[in-house]
């Protein structure tokens, strides 16, 4: 699908990844809505990228909703691309040093980074179903984000790669049920990438986690993830698949 000129809608486009991904679709001629937490800084990153922002906790269904019929009004048409990229990384032991056992964070992660991309994806794709196809058939695009953690979770990411695992398993079944309507549902699985999900991991982490990135030997760059997602959108051929995008990295168990 060509990028210009369409609605385009991404969550967590306030920062990292998604701020990446709205910037390199606006640069391309898209509309671009960002749904994000962080009101202030998703109306910053849309006030330089000419787009329009909205306040929205994706893990709620009735949000989400509203959040796609108000950006549906301002750029008078439902948006054909959709990236999800709205996501936390917390980790937890399953059973702690201690012995103590909580569900509360599997639960959040699960219900932020699974759910959360689940309800845009869901709501999104119904409003696309009834814009016209293009001339080649195509409707819309939805765009997941997983992780290499769905295949190589490290000790502590449990809740992490359970969601990421689902993002990535449930990418073949909705993009078979789609296709009748021109909908292709695609996942990136980013490696580890120089965002602020990562700035707030300990130096000698972040240090120890380059060491293991055969090549390039470096986090990767936001903008790497944001020309992979235009590639994605604009090669009609690729459906129903997750795409790691992390420099062969795999990720030892700690
Ligand atoms: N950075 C990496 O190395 C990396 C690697 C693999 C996967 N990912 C995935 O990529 C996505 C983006 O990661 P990032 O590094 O840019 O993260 P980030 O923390 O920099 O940005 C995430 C954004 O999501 C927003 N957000 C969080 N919870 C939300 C909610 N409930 N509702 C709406 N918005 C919410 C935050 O406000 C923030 O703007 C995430 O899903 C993450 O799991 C990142």
């Amino acid at each position: 699908m060509e990028i210009s000129g369409k609605k385009a809608l991404v969550t967590g486009g306030a920062r990292g990844l998604g701020a990446a991904a709205a910037r390199h679709l606006a640069e391309q001629g898209a509309q671009v809505t960002i749904l994000d937490f962080d009101a202030e800084k998703a109306a910053q990153i849309a006030g330089e990228i000419g787009g329009f922002s909205l306040q929205c906790d994706v893990r709620n269904e009735e949000q989400v909703k509203e959040s796609l019929a108000a950006a549906t009004k301002h750029f008078s048409e439902s948006p054909r691309i959709i990236i999800n990229c709205a996501g936390i990384a917390s980790g937890a032991r399953v059973v702690t040093r201690d012995g103590d056992v909580s569900t509360a964070l599997f639960r959040k992660v699960i219900e932020v980074n699974l759910l959360g991309s689940y309800h845009v994806m869901s709501y999104g794709a119904a409003a696309m179903m009834d814009l016209p196809a293009l001339d080649n058939g195509e409707r819309g695009i939805i765009l997941n984000t997983s992780s290499a953690a769905y295949e190589d979770g490290q000790i502590g990411q449990a809740a992490y790669a359970a969601s990421k695992g689902g993002i990535a398993s449930m990418c073949l079944p909705v993009a078979r049920e789609f296709a009748r309507s021109g909908i292709r549902v695609m996942a990136i699985a980013p490696g580890l990438f120089h965002t602020p999900m990562m700035e707030g991991l300990p130096q000698e982490t972040v240090a120890g986690i380059t060491a293991n990135i055969p090549f390039p030997n470096r986090l990767g760059a936001p903008s790497e993830f944001g020309k992979l997602a235009a590639d994605i959108i604009q090669n009609a051929y690729l459906n129903g698949s997750v795409i790691r995008l992390d420099g062969a990295v795999r990720l030892p168990p700690k």
